[in-house]
């Protein structure tokens, strides 16, 4: 029975899910059936990824077994490093990202989906190593060597040791934390959904996390949030910020970091991640970017009236990781840091009934045209 067209599939169920559900109205988000502002308040990264990935909060001795594989399995191998050194140094760190774990994929045996035990160790590795060959890639760019993890670091202390050589204040660590706990995870969004779709071909979950990150990339996804503080460099002071945003859209152009598919009120992350901003300027001193933020979004309610378009998660998280000393083109590598959970708690999900996704088309072509010699074309 044909379907109608949707363009972008919006609002077309592409699957049956209990990992998250958004309710875009009243911009609410649940991981679980547990509210994002409980888990970001009182939650861990690896404890939210493993209520993820298994559909439960953790007991103790669970998330302390967790949380020891996944610290087993930080390192990466040399050749790892060495194809990581092989990439242009002015290379964009998603796809070295990407290129790092089509690779990955490559020294693991036994990638037979069928397997629970061995998906589960395989989630584990790619958990574990995302943060090693972002770090590893940050410095051997520049000409530094790479720092293998710690063992007596936590999960977001260990990045940011590997990024930076020297262990983090808590406040970074813990902010680090909460911004991942925010984007790990958010119903059936583009990279997921990219996911899936490789996932229903029975495809290795190597493979299913490196097509997530192609999708992720791009500037109306995960790639927002470099392109939000490019656009608050650009506008400069809050002074300029009306007739910046009156000059983009008069030429019909988005304002990065705002609108959503789905919610049509405040991103309930962003709310969020703003108050992290209000706290960590207090304590660690006042972001420039911050103030042009705060701006940017008063004056674009105004001129955005009506529209449904409001702040999302992208907005506010690189302004606090340009405050942290990370460079903008690993914003969105930090974003697939933290998504790879939801990736594969969703990969999980689809392989206990899977189905491979094939939709069909409308098509608009011809019909039995001849085959013209190429002497009398
Ligand atoms: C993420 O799906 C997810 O859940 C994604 C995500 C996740 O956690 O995985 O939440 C993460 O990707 C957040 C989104 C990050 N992207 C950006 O910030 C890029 C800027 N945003 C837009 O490109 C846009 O809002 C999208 C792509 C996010 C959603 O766009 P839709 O649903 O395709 O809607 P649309 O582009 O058709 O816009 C509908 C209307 C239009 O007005 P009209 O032309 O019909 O009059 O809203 C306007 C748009 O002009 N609009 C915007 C706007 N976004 C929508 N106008 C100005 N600036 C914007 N950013």
């Amino acid at each position: 029975m044909p379907h109608d067209f949707m363009p972008g599939l919006a609002g077309v169920p592409a699957a049956r899910s209990a990992v998250s559900d958004v309710d875009g109205q009243r911009g609410v988000l649940e991981y679980r059936g547990i509210r994002i502002e409980d888990l970001s308040a009182r939650s861990t990264f690896l404890e939210t990824a493993s209520l993820l990935l298994f559909g439960r909060l953790p007991a103790k001795l669970e998330l302390e077994r967790f949380t020891s594989d996944i610290a087993l399995h930080r390192r990466i191998k040399y050749r790892i490093i060495d194809l990581l050194k092989c990439l242009p140094e002015q290379g964009h760190p998603m796809d070295a990202l990407q290129a790092a774990v089509a690779a990955l994929g490559m020294f693991y045996p036994g990638r037979n989906v069928q397997d629970i035990d061995n998906n589960y160790w395989s989630a584990v590795r790619l958990i574990a190593k995302l943060p090693t060959i972002v770090a590893a890639y940050a410095r051997l760019r520049r000409g530094d060597d790479h720092i293998p993890p710690r063992d007596d670091l936590n999960f977001c202390e260990n990045f940011l040791y590997m990024l930076t050589d020297s262990v983090p204040q808590k406040v970074w660590s813990h902010t680090l934390d909460v911004c991942l706990i925010l984007h790990a995870e958010h119903t059936m969004n583009a990279s997921t959904f990219t996911g899936m779709v490789t996932g229903s071909t029975l495809a290795d979950p190597y493979t299913v996390v490196a097509s997530s990150i192609g999708a992720l990339k791009g500037p109306l996804h995960g790639g927002a949030n470099e392109a939000v503080v490019h656009m608050l460099r650009e506008i400069g002071t809050p002074a300029q910020v009306r007739p910046y945003l009156k000059k983009k859209l008069q030429a019909k152009e988005r304002i990065m970091g705002f609108g959503h598919r789905v919610y049509k009120v405040k991103d309930p992350r962003a709310t969020i991640l703003q108050g992290l901003c209000d706290r960590l300027f207090r304590e660690c001193g006042a972001s420039p970017l911050y103030e042009v933020a705060l701006e940017v979004e008063r004056v674009a309610a105004e001129l955005l009236r009506g529209k449904g378009v409001y702040p999302n998660v992208d907005f506010y998280s690189g302004i606090i990781y340009d405050k942290m000393g990370i460079e903008v083109e690993f914003f969105t590598p930090i974003f697939a840091i933290a998504r790879v959970a939801g990736w594969l708690a969703h990969w999980f999900e689809q392989l206990q009934e899977n189905k491979l996704f094939r939709p069909d088309q409308i098509y608009e072509g011809e019909h039995d045209r001849p085959y013209v010699p190429i002497e009398k074309r």
